[in-house]
């Protein structure tokens, strides 16, 4: 059995329930990313939820095992939807419905929220046994109906509802529901067994107080010991480690390696603005956001950690969002590191690539879908090693009005391919996409990052910041042989922006913030604004931040980095996609 990166050969045989016994059967040799279910709890009734894709056939399993109550109740009926992002309305579902009879259907949430049964019935029952609480069903990835969902890689948000008795709508009282989110088309991604020679460490808060108070950066400064000062070691798996009830809490967790010069004996664990060495903290080894689960590094690369050269001391940096200003929190999250001395082929990395974070990258009130689009260009790439990297991971993030987000890849101009998409973005559920098949980049080549907001029920404009109301567009890109960039951001350049408001009537100068400048444009917005300003994102000059592992700015730039020409980029007719006026679907 071949434990590598190797996928695709192994998909196209290997028919749903035969890949299951063949993760049981593997179990003990390798360790594999597949999160095929979800525990759901509804009022009394508890089951687990399981899925397989058979690529083959193009189509999902999915299979229930009742947990609570023992057996199922002879009126009870249960509903797995698929919601458009998060809507209720419109969702597209498969019903075990109780009428009297038991029957099947495939259907959809009218806008009074009452089930409606499909024209085009899509949901085929395998096997049912009710009496010990056993459903099995299956549908296709897209089925082409305009009332379904189209199952796609990345986030699906499930609409799960229950009761007893006659369903007739989503707003009956006794009819619980809820959202839950996961990813339905799992490329299955295998990562090397466990390595006896391996121990693990922790970089955990230490009984930090979160404040009442919408968002704190807490961070914690913690040293490496003796043996791992003395000898290079390689990460090979970072888990994170949440506190219990504080899991609502915790939105995102960083971890550092303080590579620059300081003091190598400080310690730290307090608000990160007091530290004097947090920037000295700046080059990322691991990033976490709310639902995301472990990484595993492939066998050909771990991430470097301790020896002579590497300086010893690593920091967690954790948001917390307190939006209810609770008091009295106290937590201890962080990052659980697994480290062995058998040193893989390659050193890992993570480059961070998307929109620096500033209020310049706004995005205008009651927009359905509004794009930007950031650059990570070739005079940046060009300080990638000569033989290329190889992007075996990838994370996006953005905060709540992020919608659609995805990496596109482009050499010479022409797209070539993407780096991880995601449809039906949540920042309720981030995960890391182990690579199906791993992405070569090589200098030159242009990264674009887009992400595309949803602020229809926004009166006031969503700024590119740091807050958890503040919008970010990131793609946070684990890849091998480490090179010396760290991030690889654009943001539209400072004075044509200033050029814009002046067009627009608003004083252009430093006097105030960019945030302010775009509040006052606020009460006259119209849509040939937003053209307007859709025409600065995508054609203005870019300033970009082209960090090495210090956080500056690599020397020798014509410009210094400013004021570039956005990157000539063509995505061909050549892709594959379906069509939404051909193939129609909820969720375009
Ligand atoms: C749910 O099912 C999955 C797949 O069979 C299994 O791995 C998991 O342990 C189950 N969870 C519970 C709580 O039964
Ligand atoms: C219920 O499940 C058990 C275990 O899977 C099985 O042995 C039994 O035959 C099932 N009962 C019925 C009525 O199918
Ligand atoms: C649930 O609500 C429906 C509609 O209001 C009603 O017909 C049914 O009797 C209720 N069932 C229970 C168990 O309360
Ligand atoms: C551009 O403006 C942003 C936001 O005000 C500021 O943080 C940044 O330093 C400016 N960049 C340059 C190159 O002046
Ligand atoms: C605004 O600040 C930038 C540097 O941050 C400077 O280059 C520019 O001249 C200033 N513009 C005005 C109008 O003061
Ligand atoms: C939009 O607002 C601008 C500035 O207030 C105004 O000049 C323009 O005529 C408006 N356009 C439309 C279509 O209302
Ligand atoms: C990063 O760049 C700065 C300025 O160009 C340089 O002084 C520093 O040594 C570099 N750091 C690393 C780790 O390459």
């Amino acid at each position: 059995m071949n434990l590598q990166f190797i996928f695709s050969l192994a998909i196209i045989a290997v028919s749903a329930f035969a890949k299951r016994v063949d993760r049981h059967q593997h179990h003990d040799e390798s360790q594999s990313n597949d999160q095929t279910s979800l525990l759901v709890e509804l009022s009394n009734l508890k089951y687990n939820l399981t899925w397989y894709s058979d690529f083959e056939n193009q189509e999902v399993i999915f299979e229930v095992f009742l947990l609570k109550p023992k057996e199922m109740e002879v009126n009870r009926w249960l509903m797995f939807g698929f919601s458009d992002h998060g809507k209720i309305e419109g969702s597209d579902f498969c019903l075990f419905n109780y009428d009297g009879n038991r029957n099947f259907i495939d259907g959809y949430l009218n806008d009074k929220l009452e089930p409606k049964i499909d024209f085009h019935q899509d949901c085929f029952l395998e096997d049912l046994d009710w009496k010990n609480g056993t459903i099995r069903f299956r549908r296709k990835f897209t089925t082409c109906d305009i009332r379904d969902y189209a199952v796609e890689p990345g986030t699906t948000q499930f609409l799960l509802a229950t009761g007893l008795d006659e369903f007739k709508s989503m707003n009956d009282k006794n009819v619980s529901y809820h959202l839950r989110y996961n990813m339905i088309l799992q490329y299955p991604v295998k990562f090397p067994a466990n390595d006896p020679d391996a121990k693990t460490m922790t970089i955990l808060a230490k009984d930090a107080p979160v404040p009442p108070q919408r968002t704190t950066y807490w961070c914690a400064i913690v040293k490496l010991d003796e043996n791992l000062q003395n000898q290079k070691h390689h990460v090979i798996k970072i888990e994170p480690v949440i506190t219990e009830g504080l899991e609502q809490i915790v939105h995102h967790m960083v971890l550092f390696h303080c590579a620059a010069e300081g003091d190598a004996q400080y310690v730290f664990n307090g608000n990160c603005l007091s530290s004097d060495m947090y920037h000295m903290c700046s080059k990322t080894l691991a990033a976490w956001s709310m639902g995301a689960s472990t990484v595993f590094y492939p066998k050909e690369a771990g991430l470097p950690f301790g020896g002579s050269g590497f300086r010893p001391l690593v920091m967690v940096e954790i948001h917390y969002n307190n939006p209810k200003l609770k008091k009295g929190l106290r937590d201890h999250s962080g990052f659980k590191l697994t480290y062995t001395p058998n040193l893989r082929p390659n050193d890992a990395g993570i480059l961070e690539v998307g929109h620096i974070y500033s209020d310049a990258n706004s995005i205008p009130p009651g927009q359905k879908a509004f794009p930007l689009t950031s650059y990570c260009i070739a005079e940046c790439t060009q300080k990638l090693p000569e033989e290329g990297i190889t992007i075996f991971g990838t994370q996006l993030h953005a905060h709540e009005t992020g919608r659609k987000l995805w990496t596109s890849h482009f050499r010479n101009g022409i797209k070539i391919g993407e780096v991880n998409r995601d449809n039906h973005y949540t920042h309720h559920w981030q995960h890391i996409m182990a690579l199906q098949k791993p992405v070569k980049v090589f200098p030159g080549d242009v990264l674009t990052t887009t992400c595309v907001y949803d602020t229809a029920d926004k009166k006031e404009f969503v700024f590119g910041g740091y807050e958890i109301n503040n919008e970010m567009c990131m793609n946070y890109i684990y890849y091998y042989p480490v090179s010396e960039i760290e991030v690889c951001k654009s943001a539209v350049d400072n004075s044509t922006l200033r050029a814009w408001f002046e067009k627009h009537g608003v004083d252009g100068s430093n006097k105030t913030y960019f945030h302010q400048k775009y509040q006052q444009l606020e009460s006259k917005w119209n849509q040939s604004m937003t053209d307007d300003l859709i025409e600065l994102y995508t054609s203005s000059k870019i300033n970009m931040a082209c960090l090495n592992h210090t956080g500056q700015l690599f020397e020798g730039h014509k410009t210094g980095w400013e004021k570039i020409d956005v990157p000539q980029t063509f995505a061909g007719i050549f892709e594959k996609h379906r069509d939404s006026h051909e193939c129609p679907a909820i969720n375009d």
